[in-house]
Parts: structure tokens; C-alpha cells; sequence
């Protein structure tokens, strides 16, 4: 099991991505936490999950510094130490600078809220931890008019990654991030769902994307750093320039 012993807070957990990472983190040995607003979905998510190992959840808005802070130290509380963060946090507007409706919240949750975690777990995070955070494939293939907020956000997110990593390289502690596609459906423990995609698929479903997520918390992946992973199975190869 590659996250033997590890401690992995997850935050944003949704019924897709969120949810697929921490169920394979436990099984690859970790004890879990896992994070969100809404605590009535998180209780049903520990009540699945607690079969495959040790899980917790803590209920909370990570969008302001002192809420990230709150929800961080109970969660290392819980857990006895934290060795791998992964932020799923989502959300998605289509505006357009007409009307830039979403503006505020792509940046609160795909800049802010990332900054304030990685904030609020730094005196945590010892030599050997790895955060990995979630981008968008719309951050790197050729825009879309209707993405403003969202695809802008994302791509910040990409050189945040970079930043965070070069910023706490000296600690020890490596910072990378997972570019999807479109996520499809939601996550269902040990279920294989490896026949209903196939490479160049516009979408897949979360466990396809969770995997290099997984992986990215892993030492397997201990010479990667500061890079975000295109997880798009080849999508992007169809657009060929002419
Ligand atoms: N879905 C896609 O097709 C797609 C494609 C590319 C990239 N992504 C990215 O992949 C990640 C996961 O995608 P998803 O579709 O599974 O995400 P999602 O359902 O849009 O969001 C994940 C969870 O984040 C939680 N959340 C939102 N704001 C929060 C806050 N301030 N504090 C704490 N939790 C918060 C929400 O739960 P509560 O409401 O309970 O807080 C939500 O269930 C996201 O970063 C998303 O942007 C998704």
C-alpha cells in the first residue's frame, strides 16, 4: 500500500473527484480526512468510506484564512499529523466580460481558497508531504468565450502551483496539480469503470482523474514538482492546427 501510515485531508469533497481520491487513499493505507460545507453529505460519505479504513470529516468554508485555519488544525488534530492535502474544491460559472457574474467566486475558490489551505497547513507540512491541487484541461486547451472567470481562475491556479512549489522546495514539500477533462458522473467504491471510456474521450469518469491525484501523493512520485499534469486521455491530441 503506497500512503501506509500517511495523513491526507482532502478538501472540497464532492460525490465525483473528492470522493474517488479519498476512497483510494484508503485503500492505499491512509487515514483520511475529508472536507466540505455541507455535513450532511460528508456523514454519508464517512459512513460509505469507514469500511475501507480510518476516516474523519470536518465540516467548514474554506474560503476565508481563519476558516481554513480552524478546519485544518481539527483535522491534524484528528489524524495526529498531515502528510498529504488534495483541493477539489470546484464550482463553475460560464460568464463573459459583458457580464462578469462569476468573477468573484472562480477566484475565492479556485485562487483564495487553495492559498488559504496550503496557508493553514504550512506549519503542518514536514519534508516529504505533498499537495496536490485540481485545475482544468480549460486552463490549457484554446479558450472557450462562455469560461472567463472559470478558465482564468483555473489558469492561475496552474502558476500558483509552480509558485507554492518553488516557495516550500526548500522545506522539502512538493506542490503539483491534475489539469481534467470533463468529470463524468459520480464515483462508485469498487466499481471498475475502466470499459466505459476510451483514450481521446472528451470526458471520463472521477476515478480516471483521482488516480494521478493518488499517485501524485505518493514517493512514486517524489522526482515531480511544481508541474500540473494534463489528465485529459489524449483528448487534446484530436484539436490538430492546420
Ligand atoms: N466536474 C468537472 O467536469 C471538472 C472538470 C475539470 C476540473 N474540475 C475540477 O475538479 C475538482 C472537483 O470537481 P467536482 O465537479 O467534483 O467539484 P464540485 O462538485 O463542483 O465541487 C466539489 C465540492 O467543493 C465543495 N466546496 C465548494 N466551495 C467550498 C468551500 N468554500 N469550502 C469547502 N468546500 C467547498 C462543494 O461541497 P459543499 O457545497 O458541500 O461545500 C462541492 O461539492 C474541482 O476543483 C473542479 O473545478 C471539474
Amino acid at each position: 500500500m503506497r500512503l501506509q501510515n500517511k495523513k491526507v485531508f482532502v478538501a472540497g469533497v464532492s460525490r465525483g473527484l473528492g470522493y474517488a481520491v479519498a476512497h483510494m487513499a484508503l485503500k492505499e493505507g491512509a487515514e483520511v480526512t475529508i472536507n466540505a460545507r455541507d455535513g450532511g453529505k460528508l456523514s454519508q460519505l464517512v459512513s460509505t468510506l469507514s469500511r475501507y479504513g480510518k476516516i474523519h470529516s470536518v465540516k467548514g468554508d474554506l474560503s476565508t484564512p481563519q476558516n481554513a485555519k480552524e478546519v485544518i488544525n481539527t483535522a491534524v488534530r484528528e489524524m495526529g499529523g498531515l502528510d498529504g492535502l488534495v483541493i477539489t474544491v470546484g464550482g463553475y460559472v460560464e460568464d463573459s466580460v459583458e457580464n462578469p457574474s462569476g468573477l468573484e467566486e472562480m477566484l475565492t475558490n479556485h485562487v483564495k481558497v487553495p492559498i488559504y489551505v496550503v496557508g493553514a497547513a504550512l506549519p503542518h507540512l514536514k519534508g516529504g508531504a505533498s499537495v496536490v491541487m485540481v485545475s482544468s484541461m480549460a486552463a490549457i486547451n484554446v479558450a472557450d468565450p462562455s469560461q472567463l472567470s472559470y478558465a482564468s481562475a483555473k489558469a492561475s491556479m496552474v502558476k500558483l502551483v509552480e509558485v507554492l512549489a518553488s516557495e516550500l522546495l526548500d522545506r522539502g514539500v512538493r506542490v503539483n496539480g491534475i489539469a481534467p477533462t470533463s468529470i463524468r458522473g459520480d464515483f462508485e467504491p469498487d466499481q471498475d469503470w475502466t470499459s466505459t471510456r476510451k483514450l481521446g474521450d472528451d470526458s471520463a469518469p472521477p476515478g480516471d482523474f483521482a488516480r494521478v491525484a493518488i499517485w501524485l501523493l505518493t514517493s512514486e512520485s517524489e522526482w515531480v514538482d511544481g508541474v500540473v499534469i494534463p489528465a485529459d486521455g489524449g483528448a487534446r491530441l484530436k484539436r490538430r492546427g492546420g
